[in-house]
């Protein structure tokens, strides 16, 4: 959809469901990350881009302390009391906006009420982090109507506290850091210990192309959560060698493998992963501003078979998808993104062979699968922001 559609598109979906006009516009991005999976909640590094599909709330204060959500997408509305937030299970879409609120309030920051209109260009439940984005424009909004100034990285982390502790998502800082700090332009070498993000130039002949095996995933399933639990007992048990490492971040393979016995095997395999994706990040942050086809490849392929292999989060899906990015003319590398169990995987294309490379990719994952995939270029937009009024 085109900007002027979709600013007609959401104000007459304002006119129609509250009256009148919406006095604020606020957006903030999706995200893809080119490397680093489940390297953030290990305090290491991800190489993330935010994406050119993102969320838009156009909103009206309210004169009371009522919060009225309509979502274009859904065809839903949510309402509730700045005075009484509760969860929803029937809608839980509202509570990530919930989740906000309750813990921007908590911090102290004064919110009003507002009728507000959702629409999202970030596909829902896919692995492009529609949810921090729903989280991030939300604060955005809070911050825009009651005027107060707050640091974006305490935004980030006010958003990633929603989600872990009101919607019950134990997620790392990655999405919402992402979507609050994205670039226009360039990918972001983001450094989850000491929150800091780098601004890393993709070489201009490259693009990256989100392939959408479409196959559901489920974020809130117990597979993250045990993930998560493996590497703090994989670091526990290396700290008790070597006290300086407080998080796998910390851990060499080196380190690893001289105590290798002391692990159990699925704790050994994930920590194996966690320590080598956090080197080829930097190393595909170099690849990819110098243009380096064949690192590029070698490294997003040593990234999925890890994945694969080491932190079990494929399916059968994603090795389609694999199998059809790879064969597509263009293709310089491929791997998984997000979570896995699904969801989108992320592509390096000659930009000059796109228009080839993406009807092969689906001709080749629906041959294969049955499925019909979402195959699409994306490139690097600005993090979360005021939109110009329509
Ligand atoms: C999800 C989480 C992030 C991160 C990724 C995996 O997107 O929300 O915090 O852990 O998975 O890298």
């Amino acid at each position: 959809m085109t900007g002027p559609d979709r600013r007609s598109q959401v104000l007459a979906r304002f006119a129609q469901v509250f009256g009148g006009e919406p006095s604020h516009w606020v957006r903030a991005p999706g995200r893809v990350d080119l490397m680093g999976s489940h390297t953030d909640y290990n305090q290491g590094f991800v190489l993330t881009m935010s994406i050119d599909r993102d969320i838009w709330i156009v909103a009206r204060p309210r004169p009371d302390r009522v919060v009225a959500i309509d979502s274009i997408n859904l065809g839903e509305r949510v309402t509730f009391s700045l005075d009484d937030i509760q969860r929803d299970p029937a809608a839980r879409w509202g509570d990530y906006v919930k989740g906000v609120a309750h813990v921007f309030q908590a911090e102290g920051y004064a919110l009003h009420g507002f009728d507000g209109v959702i629409h999202s260009t970030v596909p829902l439940s896919s692995g492009l982090s529609s949810s921090a984005a729903l989280e991030v424009a939300t604060a955005v909004l809070f911050r825009d109507l009651g005027g107060w100034a707050i640091e974006p990285l305490q935004v980030a982390l006010l958003c990633q506290r929603a989600e872990n502790s009101f919607v019950g998502v134990n997620c790392g800082i990655l999405d919402q850091y992402t979507s609050v700090h994205g670039r226009d332009g360039c990918a972001v070498l983001l450094d989850c210990r000491h929150l800091t993000g780098q601004a890393t130039a993709i070489e201009p002949g490259i693009q990256v192309v989100i392939c959408d095996t479409r196959f559901k995933r489920e974020l809130s399933g117990s597979e993250y959560a045990e993930r998560r639990a493996q590497c703090e007992q994989g670091a526990a048990i290396l700290a008790g060698h070597h006290p300086e490492i407080r998080t796998l971040r910390d851990a060499s393979l080196d380190q690893l493998d001289a105590h290798a016995g002391d692990l159990p095997d699925v704790v050994r395999r994930r920590a194996r992963f966690i320590i080598e994706e956090n080197r080829r990040v930097l190393d595909l942050a170099g690849a990819l501003s110098a243009g380096d086809r064949a690192a590029i490849g070698a490294l997003a392929a040593a990234s999925f078979a890890g994945a694969r292999d080491l932190y079990e989060i494929s399916v059968p899906a994603m090795e389609s998808m694999m199998a059809a990015m790879l064969g597509a003319p263009g293709a310089i590398g491929a791997r998984q993104a997000g979570a896995g169990f699904g969801g989108c995987m992320v592509a390096f294309v000659e930009r000059d062979r796109v228009g080839q490379f993406v009807p092969a990719v689906r001709d080749a994952y629906r041959q294969s699968t049955g499925r019909e995939p979402h195959v699409y270029p994306v490139s690097a937009s600005a993090g979360a922001g005021v939109l110009a009024p329509a």
